[in-house]
Order: C-alpha cells, then sequence, then structure tokens
C-alpha cells in the first residue's frame, strides 16, 4: 500500500460549470471555493499531511481584468472565512507562489492566517496562489546562489516555496484537461497522476477516495523494478 503524504489537486473546471447552468464564470468559482471544505475535511481526518491546491496560476493574469478581481476578491474573502474550517479541523494554513503582487490587504489576510494556523500540527492546506513552477524554480536557483549553494538538485529542491512538504505522491485534475498547466513540475516528477472529467465544483470527497484507493494498489517503481 503507497503512503499518501502530498496530494496536489489542480481545481479545473469552474468555468465550464457555471456556462453549462447558464451561469456567469464567477458563479463557477464560487461553488468551486465551497468544495475546498469537504475535501480539506476529508484529508484532515485521513492522515493525509500535505494538500496542496492550485488556486491562481502566473499565467491567470491574462485572464479579463473583471475576472482576476473577481478571483483575488475571493481569495481574501476564503482566507477570511475559513479561519474556523483551520482551527476545528488541526489544518495549518500556507502558500506557495509569489505573494509580491498582491495587494497589502490581502498579504496581511494571508500572514494572519498563517500566524493562527501555526501550531496546528495535523494537515497543511498549501494554497498556490500566483504560482507557476518555472517561476518557482527559478527563484530557488537565485536563492540558492544567494545564499552561497553549488546548484545541485538537493539545493534547488530545498529552496523551493514547496521545500518543506515534500515530493508530490498524487496529482488530480479535474475538468477533464490532461496537462500540468505549470504545477508542481519538480515536485511531480515521480507522482501519480489521475484525470477526471469531473468539473471542481462537482468534485467531492467520494471521488477523491475512490482515486486514493487506485493510488494506494499502484505498484510504484521509481525506476526500479
Ligand atoms: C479553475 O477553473 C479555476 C482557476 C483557474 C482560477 P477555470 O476558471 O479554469 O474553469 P474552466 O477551465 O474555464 O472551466
Ligand atoms: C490551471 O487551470 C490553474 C488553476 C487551476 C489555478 P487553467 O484553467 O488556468 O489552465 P489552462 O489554461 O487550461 O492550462
Ligand atoms: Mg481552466
Amino acid at each position: 500500500m503507497n503512503i499518501l503524504n502530498h496530494l496536489a489537486i489542480i481545481m479545473d473546471g469552474n468555468g465550464r460549470w457555471a456556462k453549462n447552468r447558464s451561469l456567469v464564470r464567477t458563479n463557477g468559482h464560487k461553488k468551486g471555493a465551497d468544495v475546498v471544505n469537504d475535501i480539506a475535511i476529508y484529508c484532515a481526518k485521513n492522515n493525509i499531511k500535505n494538500l496542496t491546491l492550485y488556486a491562481f496560476s502566473t499565467e491567470n493574469w491574462k485572464r479579463p481584468k473583471s475576472e482576476v478581481d473577481f478571483l483575488l476578491n475571493l481569495l481574501l474573502k476564503f482566507i477570511k472565512l475559513k479561519e474556523e474550517l483551520f482551527l476545528q479541523n488541526n489544518i495549518r494554513f500556507h502558500t506557495i507562489g509569489d505573494l509580491s503582487p498582491f495587494s497589502n490587504k490581502l498579504k496581511d489576510a494571508i500572514a494572519n492566517l498563517k500566524n493562527k494556523t501555526q501550531n496546528n500540527n495535523g494537515l497543511n492546506l498549501i494554497l498556490a496562489i500566483n504560482y507557476g513552477s518555472q517561476n518557482e524554480i527559478t527563484r530557488a536557483v537565485n536563492l540558492a546562489l544567494e545564499n552561497g549553494y553549488k546548484i545541485t538538485e538537493q539545493s534547488i529542491a530545498k529552496h523551493l516555496d514547496s521545500a518543506s512538504f515534500g515530493d508530490v505522491d498524487l496529482l488530480i485534475r479535474t475538468g477533464g484537461e490532461q496537462r500540468l498547466s505549470n504545477f508542481l513540475l519538480w515536485q511531480s516528477s515521480y507522482a501519480e497522476l489521475a484525470f477526471t472529467p469531473t468539473l471542481w465544483p462537482d468534485f467531492n470527497s467520494k471521488e477523491l477516495e475512490e482515486i486514493i484507493a487506485k493510488f494506494k494498489s499502484i505498484h510504484r517503481k521509481f525506476g526500479a523494478i
């Protein structure tokens, strides 16, 4: 049985979920944010140590300004409103990605939730925001050099935003597309990949459980036999 230490999810399909219901895309994002509760609680209860959720990519700035503004506002609301979810379920909040372009209001809310949950020792919930793997690796290499390291696989890994969470064991993408969209490329070099056509707002812990059961039975070889 494989151990699931790090689960990563590309939460895709919000826009299509809304379109299918003749709603505007933002309704899909709102519904999508609610799904996080069920998934986070499932992971917390099932002793999964690290859950990384892709919420906003370095490429998502290309969307219309109105959608970007909505997403960043939703992120702020999410962080403020989910405090209880984190505190009641012993979940610690982290982020990966470059936070520098965000407003002070958003940065403060992020810092505040990190602070308030820093003694929780159950699930690490890691939100990937303004996250791109190529951006993360580039920053890691520069940081390693600034800190006087020679560039090695170990020194790069040590300076990634996600350094403390370990490599991804299972990567799920909802919404039917079969691509990684610049998510955790380094960390997923030996991840098991699961693609589901379910749109993120329709995803739930029951489907997650089925995917995890399949993951547990796979023979992971890591290049050996
Ligand atoms: C994923 O849903 C959420 C974000 C990228 C923020 P999308 O907004 O990409 O939804 P689709 O893929 O257009 O359906
Ligand atoms: C990936 O979804 C990013 C997030 C889920 C946050 P996208 O919808 O942005 O990816 P592409 O553009 O279809 O590859
Ligand atoms: Mg998408």
